[in-house]
């Protein structure tokens, strides 16, 4: 009989590669994507022979419209269903709205916001079939944070997928299916390629330390979270006294300290 497998998004680095990691120690069977072929082998290699495991590489590109169902295709193709989704790639557009052009906005889009819903949408169904499913949606701080200049998209759509994971958690408690729990986990700074992609590691390397996380408690408080079946988890006291802060400080007040904080990573104009 076949192991639970795992789908995992952006698997080639970062909290991507730390789930797999996780997954993998636990005995799943992995199904990882990224667009760079030789870094999804190495893992699959170094995690099958570890942990005596089945991993599946999938390069694909996010943010081509057909990705997700190329992905489900393959897996179907190979008799495996998908019985934790771990919607995670993703990265930082540098510069603001205003000057980066609407190609580079629509692939984020695309990336960080549609695939997750698709992939999400046609995982479900199976799930509720045999009655048991784990989806987590990497969120961010920056989606409970109000927005700031610069942010822009990054922002509305981490929010997107809190309110997403949110309503799909409750969905699933609400049709009767116990055992399918979806999850948004909402990191602060975490140590990833991330602001070495973006541009921005030169400036987020003068924040102070205490702001920062490595990938496996994030990864870990994601898995405990979606198991308890909570809708939302924010890993880290000093990300959830922030959070908490972001909840109960009037909101001008929370938006002059989010502006003036993301000006030291981000470009405002
Ligand atoms: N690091 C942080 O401080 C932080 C904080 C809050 C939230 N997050 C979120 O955490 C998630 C993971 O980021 P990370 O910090 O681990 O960054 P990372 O180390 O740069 O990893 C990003 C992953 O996303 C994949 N990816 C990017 N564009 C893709 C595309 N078009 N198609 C397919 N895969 C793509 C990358 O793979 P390829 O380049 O090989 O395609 C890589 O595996 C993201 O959703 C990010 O927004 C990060």
């Amino acid at each position: 009989m076949n192991r639970r497998l795992c789908l995992i998004t952006g698997a080639s680095a970062g909290i991507g590669a730390e789930f797999a990691r996780q997954y993998a120690a636990l005995g799943w069977d992995l199904a990882i994507t990224a667009r760079r072929k030789d870094r999804l082998e190495m893992l699959a290699t170094e995690l099958e022979a570890t942990h005596k495991i089945t991993v599946i590489p999938l390069v694909q590109d996010l943010a081509r419209a057909n990705s997700a169902d190329k992905i489900l295709e393959t897996l179907a193709g190979q008799g495996r269903h998908v019985d934790a989704l771990v919607n995670n790639a993703g990265y930082g557009l540098p510069g603001t709205f205003f000057n980066t052009g609407w190609k580079d906005q629509a692939a984020f889009i695309r990336v960080l916001y549609s695939a997750p819903v698709e992939l999400t949408h046609k995982v479900l169904p199976g799930m509720a079939e045999r009655g048991y499913g784990r989806i987590i949606n990497v969120a961010s701080l920056a989606g409970y944070a109000p927005g700031t200049a610069g942010h822009t998209l990054y922002a509305s759509v981490k929010a997107g997928l809190i309110k997403f994971s949110e309503s799909i958690n409750a969905e699933c408690a609400a049709g009767g299916h116990k055992d399918i729990h979806c999850t948004a986990l909402c990191p602060g700074f975490t140590w990833s390629e991330f602001h070495d992609v973006n541009g921005t590691r030169e400036d987020t390397d003068k924040m102070p330390k205490w702001m920062w996380m490595e990938a496996a408690p994030v990864v870990r408080a994601g898995i405990d979270a979606v198991n308890k079946g909570s809708p939302v988890i924010v890993p880290g006291l000093a990300n959830k006294t922030l959070a908490t802060l972001t909840r109960i400080l009037p909101e001008p007040l929370t938006r002059t300290l989010a502006g003036r904080q993301s000006k030291r990573y981000r470009r405002t104009e």
